[in-house]
C-alpha cells in the first residue's frame, strides 16, 4: 500500500494519514481516504480467510501495524427465492451482516477504526450511537485495551445493543436528546478532550465497511444489478459504493451496481432532498421510526450518500414502519433469517421499488441486512405478542396443536 492520505471531498485539500481530523480543516467538508489502487487479482487474495482482512491490499493500514480484530466480515450471502417472489423480482439476495461478531456491519469499520486509533496512540475512543456503533466500538475498544465512551439518545436504544455496550465495559452516557444532538456533542467533546472519534464521519472506519462490496463480488462471482442499503447517518452506503468503485478501478470488475438508498419514512431527509431536487439537505427535526437504528434526522454523510446514489445511476425511496415490520416478519418466517427493523428497510424498499416500476421484474438485487434480530427483542414482543401461557397439562397443550401439522 502506497502512502494513504486524507482528501477533502469538496475542496480537494490533502492531509497526512497521521492527522487526527474528521472534517476538512480548510472548508469543513467530509474527508475520504485516498491511495493508489493496488494491482492485485481476486485469485491472489482467494486463499486467505474470508472476511475484512482478506482484502489487505485495499485497506490503508501500514504493514507493521498491530491489527485489532474479532474476525469480522465473511458474512453469508443468502439467495432468497420466496422473498424475491413476494417482492416481485427475479432474484433477491440478503447479505446478512447480523453474522458479524457483535451482530452488525459496524464491526467491519471498527476493526479498521480501532486499529487506526491504536496506531495513533490514542488512549480513549468515543461515539454517539443509535446502538450498534456503541456495541461494536465497546467490544473492539475492550480488545484493544482502550477506554471507551458512548453517548446514547436516552430511551431510544434497543435493549440488546445497550446490553453489549454495558457488558464490554464502556462508559455509557445517556443524553436527553436525539442521535443528532448526541453526535454534535461527541464531536465537540472528542476535539476538546483529545478522544478518538469513531462515528462514520471518521473516514478510516468507512475503509473497513467498504469490504462488504468486495465480499459480494467474491460470493456472486459477478456484480449485482442493484445493492439496497438502509440509510441512517449514511456512512454505510457511501463506504459500499467506494468499495465497488475501487474493484472496478483495480480491473477486478468491469462495472458497478446501481445503489438503492432506503430510509424510514419518519426519518428520510436524504430521500426528501432527492425527491424535491434540493441543493442541500433539510434536516428532519424530530425523526421517528420503529427502526431506531436509523432514527436520524441530520445525517452527517449525506453528501457522500447522494453522490453514491447519483453517480451509480441509483434509486432511492422511503418505507413506512408498517412496511418495515412486514418485511422483517417475512425475512424471518419465509427465509429463516433474523434481522432487526432497520435491516428490513432494504427488503421493504425492494418491494416498493418493484411496485413503483423503479426496478424491472427480472432484476437481481442484493439487500444489505445490517443487524441481527436479537438486537431489539422489545420490538419483537411488541409486534409478535407474548407467547400463550397454559397450565402444565397434556389436554391444554394438545388443544393448541393443529392436527394437520403433525406426522
Ligand atoms: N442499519 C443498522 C442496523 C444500523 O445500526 C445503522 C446505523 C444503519 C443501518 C444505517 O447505517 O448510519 O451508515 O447509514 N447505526 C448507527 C449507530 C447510526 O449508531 O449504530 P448508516
Amino acid at each position: 500500500m502506497s502512502n494513504p492520505i486524507l482528501k477533502c471531498k469538496s475542496c480537494g485539500n490533502e492531509y497526512g494519514s497521521d492527522r487526527i481530523i474528521y472534517t476538512c480543516p480548510e472548508c469543513g467538508s467530509l474527508l475520504e481516504v485516498a491511495f493508489e489502487i493496488p494491482d492485485v487479482t481476486l485469485k491472489a487474495m482467494a486463499n486467505r480467510p474470508f472476511g475484512v482482512w482478506r482484502y489487505r491490499e485495499f485497506l490503508p493500514i501500514e504493514k507493521e501495524t498491530e491489527i485489532i480484530t474479532l474476525d469480522e466480515g465473511g458474512t453469508p450471502l443468502y439467495r432468497c427465492d420466496k422473498l424475491a417472489k413476494w417482492a416481485g423480482i427475479k432474484r433477491l439476495y440478503i447479505k446478512f451482516e447480523g453474522a458479524n461478531p457483535t451482530g452488525s456491519f459496524k464491526d467491519r469499520g471498527m476493526t479498521l477504526g480501532v486499529t487506526k486509533a491504536k496506531s495513533l496512540k490514542s488512549k480513549a475512543v468515543a461515539c454517539a450511537s443509535t446502538g450498534n456503533t456503541s456495541a461494536s466500538l465497546s467490544a473492539y475498544a475492550a480488545r484493544a485495551g482502550l477506554t471507551c465512551y458512548v453517548i446514547l439518545p436516552s430511551g431510544k436504544v434497543a435493549m440488546g445493543k445497550l446490553a453489549q455496550a454495558l457488558m464490554h465495559g464502556a462508559k455509557v452516557i445517556s443524553v436527553k436528546g436525539n442521535f443528532d444532538e448526541a453526535l454534535k456533542l461527541v464531536m465537540e467533546l472528542s476535539t476538546k478532550m483529545g478522544i478518538y472519534l469513531l462515528n462514520s464521519v471518521n473516514p478510516w472506519r468507512l475503509e473497513g465497511q467498504k469490504t462488504l462490496a468486495f465480499e459480494v463480488i467474491d460470493q456472486l462471482d459477478h456484480v449485482p444489478e442493484f445493492v439496497a442499503v438502509p440509510m441512517g447517518n449514511c456512512g454505510n452506503i457511501s463506504a459500499i459504493w467506494k468499495g465497488f468503485k475501487e474493484f472496478k478501478s483495480a480491473g477486478i470488475t468491469d462495472c458497478c451496481p446501481r445503489m438503492y438508498g432506503v430510509q424510514a419514512a419518519g426519518a428520510a431527509p436524504v430521500i426528501n432532498m432527492l425527491k424535491e431536487n434540493l441543493a442541500k439537505l433539510e434536516p428532519v427535526k424530530a425523526p421517528e421510526t420503529v427502526a431506531t437504528a436509523i432514527r436520524i434526522g441530520n445525517p452527517i454523510n449525506w453528501p457522500k450518500a447522494v453522490d453514491a446514489i447519483r453517480s451509480s445511476n441509483g434509486i432511492y425511496d422511503s418505507v413506512s414502519d408498517t412496511e418495515i415490520i412486514e418485511a422483517q416478519r417475512l425475512i424471518a418466517c419465509l427465509e429463516g433469517i433474523g434481522v432487526e427493523p432497520a435491516s428490513a428497510a432494504s427488503v421493504a424498499g425492494v418491494k416498493r421499488a418493484a411496485n413503483e416500476g423503479l426496478v424491472e421484474a427480472d432484476s437481481e438485487i442484493v439487500c444489505v441486512c445490517t443487524g441481527h434480530l436479537l438486537k431489539d427483542p422489545e420490538e419483537v414482543i411488541s409486534v409478535c405478542g407474548r407467547p400463550i401461557e397454559i397450565p402444565p397439562d397434556l389436554k391444554a397443550v394438545s388443544g393448541l396443536i393443529s392436527p394437520s401439522a403433525t406426522t
